[in-house]
């Protein structure tokens, strides 16, 4: 399952991207709005550093003017995904950049049978946002494993995107699941190191080295 960093913060996808376990980004126009920064700015300093997918999001609302700033949006690097909303005009879209050979991220995905036409319409990547289906009640792992035997059923190429991840569970479950790609917050990223009996362990054999009063270097 490959990781991808939910982040417009050029100094954190940098200093994360150094873990070597980051392989890829996505943006969109909330967290860019956040940055403070230029769009553009943000998305060639990411592309210095980031080799892989970095997804860049339209704002139009027609299919014309998507495709246009698509277009735009895929000059900045050869690594950029055109992400697009779930909407007939955002479908119409990815059907067009697909037969460009423009890769795509087709975002606010809440119900399995919208991952359906996901694929139908060629998107390299599916987003279904797990965090805000979490928020009204409704469960965001449910919807990945529905649109795991979907895509397996008639095995699409579209790889599953599981955003909106709220906590290391969502990690944890994508992973069993079979999820293609997690995007992750930057504050959940962290988490993943995280267990308090490596801490409390750690601390422990330190404590009994310093007692040992040697050195390995
Ligand atoms: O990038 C899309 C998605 O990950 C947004 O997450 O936390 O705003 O629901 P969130």
């Amino acid at each position: 399952m490959d990781f991808f960093l939910d982040s417009a913060d050029v100094e954190t996808i940098e200093n994360m991207y150094a873990t070597g376990l980051v392989d890829g980004v996505t943006t969109n126009p909330s967290l860019i709005a956040k940055s403070g920064q230029n769009f553009f700015t943000v998305l060639k300093q990411i592309s210095k550093t980031v080799k892989g997918p970095i997804s860049a999001e339209v704002t139009a609302t027609d299919s014309k003017n998507m495709i246009a700033e698509g277009k735009k949006l895929a000059k900045v690097s050869k690594n950029i995904v055109v992400k697009l909303p779930l909407t007939q005009e955002g479908l119409i879209a990815c059907q067009h950049l697909t037969k460009l050979k423009i890769k795509t991220n087709v975002t606010l995905c809440f119900s399995s049978t919208q991952a359906l036409i996901a694929a139908r319409s060629g998107a390299t990547y599916i987003s279904p946002f797990v965090g805000r289906l979490d928020d009204i009640n409704e469960n965001g792992m449910e919807l990945i494993r529905e649109i795991k035997t979907i895509y397996t059923n008639y095995q699409f190429k579209t790889k599953i995107l599981v955003a909106s991840v709220r906590n290391i569970d969502h990690v944890r479950e994508s992973a069993l699941i079979g999820a293609d790609v997690v995007t992750i917050p930057p504050k959940i990223f962290e988490m993943l190191y995280e267990h308090p009996l490596t801490e409390k362990g750690l601390m422990d054999f330190l404590n009994d080295w310093k007692k040992t009063k040697q050195k390995i270097l």
